[in-house]
C-alpha cells in the first residue's frame, strides 16, 4: 500500500460548517502554531510518536514524520455559519482563548469570513442567525453548497479539500426510507423533502465534489445507507460521529480499565454544566436527545452486559447536560461510579473534570482533517473506522459493533498507519524476539 499513498503536495483546504467555539479555536491555534507562538498540544498527528518494528530497534518517529500528512502551513481554512462574524469576531465572542492571544493572529482570522449557511431552524430551534442561503429547496441548497466548495478550491489555488462539521447539534432524527439509497436521497432532494437535515446537504455536496467529510457532532448526517453508498460509489472517505472530548473521553479511558480487571459496575451517573452556544442548543430536549444517544452508547459497548451479566447486568447509566451560562466554554463534569469487587464489596469512584471543551476538541478536529485527507490520498473510501479513536459514537459498517475502548482504538489507528506505510503490524506479543534478546544478554 505504501506506494499507493499520494504525497501531500500543494495546499489543503479545510472547510467547516459552523464557525463557532471549536472551529475558531482550531483556526486560531493553527495560526498561532504557524507563527511559532504555540505548540500543537493534544494533537496526536503532530506530537505523538509511533513505534516501528521490534522494541529493540528503538524506532519511534513522530507520526507527522512517518506518514505524508499535509503541513500546518499548507492549510487554508474556510467555512459557513448562520452568523456573519469573521473568525476573529466569532472567536472573541466564543471567549475560549484570551483576547491578547487572538490579537496576535488577528490578521489571519479576520480574513476568514463565513459563507452563507444551509440552515433550517426546524433542526436547531435555539439559533436565530440570518446569514443563510436564499435558495429555498433542498436541491438548490445542495447545488449552492457544491458551488461554494468549487469556488473555495479555485479561489485559494487548493490541491485538495476536506470538510469537518463543527456546526451545532441538530435535533434527534432517525433514518427513514428517503435515506436508504442514493437514488432515494436524490429523489428526496428533488422533492424538497424537509426530513433532510442541513448537515446531510453539506455532506451530500462534499461527496458529490469528491471531498471527504468528517462529522464532529452527533447528527445522523453520514450515518445512513444512502450516504455510505455515495461515499463508496464516488470513492470518498467519511468519518463520524461526535468529537470525543471531556466526559466521554474520561469514560473510554476509565471503563476499559475496570472491565480489564473484571471489576463490576452497577451505576454510572454523569452530569455536566456548560454555558457556551453548544450548551444553549443542547438545552432544547430534541437536540439533547441526539447528544444523549451518542453519549450513552459508549459504556454499553465497553462493559458489554451480555458477555458479563454478573458484572454489568444491572448497570444503571445516566447522562445529564445542563446549560449554565456563567461557566462559558469551561465545562465542568461530575461522574459518580458505583463499582464492586471481590465478594461483591462496593466501592465508589468520583471524577470531577474541570475541562475546556474547545481546547480538547480543536486538536481532535485537526487530526481528523489531516487523517481523512491522508486516507483519501491512500485510496481508502467509505467509512474510516480507524478514526474511531477521536469519536464518541464511531460509525461502522452495517451490523458491526463499534469499538469504544480508547486503547484498542489507538492500536487500530497506529496499525492502520503502519499498514499504509508497509511496516509490520504490532501485536505486542514479542515472543518472536524475546528469547533472542534474553540469550544475547546472557
Ligand atoms: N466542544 C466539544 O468538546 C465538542 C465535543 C463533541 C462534539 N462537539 C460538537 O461540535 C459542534 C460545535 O461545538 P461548538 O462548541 O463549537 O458549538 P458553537 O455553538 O460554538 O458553534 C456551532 C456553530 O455552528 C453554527 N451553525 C449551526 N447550524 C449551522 C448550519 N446549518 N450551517 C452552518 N453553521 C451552522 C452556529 O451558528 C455556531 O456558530 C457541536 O455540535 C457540538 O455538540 C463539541
Amino acid at each position: 500500500m505504501e506506494n499507493q499513498v499520494k504525497e501531500a503536495s500543494g495546499k489543503l483546504g479545510i472547510l467547516i460548517p459552523g464557525l463557532g467555539a471549536v472551529a475558531t479555536t482550531l483556526i486560531a491555534g493553527v495560526a498561532a502554531i504557524n507563527k511559532g507562538l504555540s505548540l500543537p498540544i493534544g494533537s496526536v498527528s503532530q506530537l505523538s510518536r509511533i513505534r516501528l518494528g521490534k522494541r529493540t530497534e528503538d524506532r519511534n518517529p513522530l507520526i507527522k514524520d512517518f506518514v505524508p500528512l499535509a503541513k500546518l502551513e499548507d492549510i487554508v481554512f474556510g467555512g459557513w455559519d448562520v452568523y456573519e462574524d469573521n473568525v476573529y469576531v466569532a472567536a472573541s465572542k466564543a471567549k475560549v482563548l484570551e483576547q491578547g492571544q487572538l490579537d496576535q493572529v488577528k490578521d489571519v482570522l479576520e480574513n476568514i469570513k463565513p459563507m452563507k449557511a444551509v440552515f433550517d431552524k426546524n433542526f436547531v430551534k435555539n439559533l436565530d442567525g440570518t446569514h443563510i442561503k436564499s435558495e429555498t429547496t433542498r436541491r438548490e441548497l445542495a447545488d449552492a453548497a457544491r458551488k461554494d466548495i468549487r469556488d473555495f478550491k479555485e479561489q485559494n489555488g487548493l490541491d485538495r479539500v476536506v470538510i469537518v462539521w463543527c456546526g451545532s447539534t441538530e435535533r434527534y432524527i432517525e433514518t427513514n426510507d428517503a435515506f436508504s439509497t442514493v437514488a432515494k436521497l436524490e429523489e428526496a432532494l428533488d422533492n424538497d423533502d424537509k426530513r433532510i437535515p442541513p448537515s446531510m446537504i453539506y455532506c451530500y455536496a462534499a461527496l458529490m465534489e469528491g471531498v471527504p467529510y468528517v462529522n464532529g457532532a452527533p447528527n445522523l448526517t453520514c450515518d445512513v445507507p444512502a450516504i455510505e453508498e455515495l461515499a463508496q460509489t464516488n470513492g470518498v472517505a467519511i468519518a463520524g460521529k461526535d468529537f470525543k472530548t471531556g466526559q466521554t473521553l474520561m469514560k473510554t479511558i476509565v471503563a476499559p480499565g475496570l472491565q480489564a480487571r473484571a471489576l463490576g459496575v452497577e451505576g454510572w451517573f454523569s452530569t455536566n454544566i456548560l454555558g457556551n452556544r453548544d450548551g444553549l442548543v443542547l438545552d432544547d430536549p430534541e437536540n439533547f436527545k441526539t447528544k444523549e444517544v451518542s453519549k450513552l452508547s459508549v459504556l454499553e459497548e465497553i462493559l458489554d452486559a451480555k458477555k458479563n451479566p454478573e458484572l454489568y447486568g444491572d448497570l444503571y447509566h445516566k447522562v445529564r447536560i445542563n446549560y449554565y451560562p456563567p461557566h462559558g466554554d469551561n465545562k465542568e463534569s461530575w461522574d459518580n461510579i458505583d463499582i464492586f469487587g471481590w465478594m461483591g464489596y462496593k466501592m465508589q469512584i468520583k471524577i470531577n473534570f474541570l475541562c475546556r471543551d474547545s481546547i480538547l476538541a480543536a486538536p481532535v478536529a485537526l487530526d481528523l482533517a489531516l487523517f481523512i485527507d491522508l486516507a483519501q490520498r491512500a485510496g481508502m473510501s467509505g467509512i474510516q473506522e480507524w478514526l474511531s479513536f477521536y469519536l464518541k459514537s464511531p460509525q461502522t459498517a452495517p451490523g458491526l459493533p463499534p469499538e469504544h475502548d480508547i486503547f484498542k482504538q489507538l492500536m487500530k489507528l497506529q496499525n492502520t498507519l503502519r499498514h499504509m506505510m508497509g511496516e509490520d503490524l504490532i501485536t505486542h506479543l514479542g515472543l518472536d524476539y524475546y528469547q533472542e534478546l534474553v540469550d544475547s544478554i546472557q
